[in-house]
């Protein structure tokens, strides 16, 4: 019988991309993807595979205990890979509470459920996998890397909440002897990525000749990541990750935030066929973000070490192909900014 996995927050930026590669390469496994469809949730990310046989979409809210429970006595899941998450920062600074429950009580849920289930028969077979951040070790300075060891220090309601919620699927696996794995992954970016993020936003705004904002003086460092290679790794960690272990996953690919956007500006200069120098003009310093990290940097040697896990482009090919697609699939943002890909549930579910 196929392996049923659900995969949570799966219509959303990483998880789309996860869920496009478990539906692909394992046609043994039923995946179900669990997602509410907040302002962050897409389908139209997942047209290519809405229909393979092996995929099934569910809308729900893994705050709702209740359903959390129905879903699973209906459908008896042998793993759980956990995306959903309120994700956004600034988001999370004006409405901690969102991340609050669809974080720290949604991720309990679901770690109650699964735990309710799976131990009568003595977690034969089972997994929990957390996917989380590395803003969870809280901010570097100018040196320093984040390891697995690194005590957690959260600065911001987002980071808090996905600590807090890191801290309960590890007070699962001591307690309850429930298998759990966590990743905690640097910024990601690439396509499908929701345009309140640097990567999306900037691309947009010089497309549109807007201003670019960067928050206070533009020289907070982030690691950055191609989603594609964060999949693999969520793959890699998923089947062969050491029970109860966590595992850090970065790029190695550290840039000042004025740096990057920088370099994007230069990109996309000589893709629009605009004069060298055009888009730099259209940068503006705005007021910091409140607490905002200073540096983000991983050491990812524990997953290289340990699975084989490395990232597969340079940061040039990876930044060149994410603003191609983004120029390729002006549909894609059409939809996203005039709020159309909303009803796609709807006219597609027939709901
Ligand atoms: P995203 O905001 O693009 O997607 C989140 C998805 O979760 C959306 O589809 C949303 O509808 C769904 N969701 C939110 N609340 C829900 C709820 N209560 N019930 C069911 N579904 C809900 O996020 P992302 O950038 O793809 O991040 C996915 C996960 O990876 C998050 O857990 C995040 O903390 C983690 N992460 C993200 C990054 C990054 O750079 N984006 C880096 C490391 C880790
Ligand atoms: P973001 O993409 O929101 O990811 P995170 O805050 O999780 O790292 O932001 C990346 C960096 O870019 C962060 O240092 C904040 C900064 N930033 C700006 O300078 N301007 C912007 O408009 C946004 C959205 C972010």
């Amino acid at each position: 019988m196929s392996k049923k996995i659900l995969i949570t927050g799966g219509a959303g930026f990483i998880g789309s991309h996860v869920i496009r590669r478990f539906v692909n390469k394992y046609p043994d496994y039923h995946i179900f993807n669990l997602d509410k469809l907040t302002y962050a949730g897409n389908l139209e990310n997942l047209k290519d595979i809405e229909k393979a046989p092996n995929y099934t979409f569910i809308k729900g809210d893994i705050v709702e205990m209740d359903f959390v429970q129905e879903l699973f006595d209906l459908h008896q899941f042998d793993g759980v890979i956990h995306l959903a998450a309120e994700s956004h920062v600034d988001r999370s600074i004006t409405k901690p509470l969102d991340f609050i429950f669809a974080n720290i009580i949604g991720t309990v849920n679901l770690l109650k459920v699964a735990k309710d289930q799976w131990e009568e028969s003595n977690f034969e077979g089972k997994r929990f996998y957390q996917v989380s951040t590395d803003e969870v070790y809280g901010s570097l300075g100018d040196t320093g890397l984040f390891k697995e060891t690194t005590p957690y220090d959260p600065r911001s309601p987002y980071s808090a909440s996905k600590a807090s919620a890191d801290h309960l699927v590890r007070a699962y696996y001591h307690t309850y002897k429930m298998p759990v794995v966590i990743s905690n992954c640097s910024n990601n970016y690439g396509p499908n990525q929701f345009p309140e993020k640097l990567i999306p936003l900037i691309i947009n705004n010089i497309k549109h000749q807007k201003t670019l904002p960067i928050y206070g003086d533009g020289k907070n460092v982030r690691d950055w990541l191609w989603v594609d290679d964060h999949a693999n790794a969520i793959d890699l960690v998923y089947h062969k990750g050491a029970v109860g272990e966590t595992y850090n996953v970065g790029g190695n690919n550290e840039w000042q935030n004025i740096q990057l956007v920088r370099k994007v500006c230069q990109l996309m200069d000589a893709k629009l066929g605009r004069e060298p120098g055009t888009n730099e003009k259209l940068i503006t310093f705005v007021k910091d973000r409140a607490g905002h990290d200073r540096r983000y940097a991983i050491d990812s040697s524990k997953i290289t070490n340990d699975l084989g896990w490395k990232a597969s482009l340079t940061f040039a090919e990876g930044l060149s192909k994410t603003i191609d697609w983004y120029l390729e699939n002006e549909e894609w943002m059409e939809h996203v900014t005039s709020g159309t890909y909303q009803s796609y549930y709807q006219q597609q579910y027939n709901v």
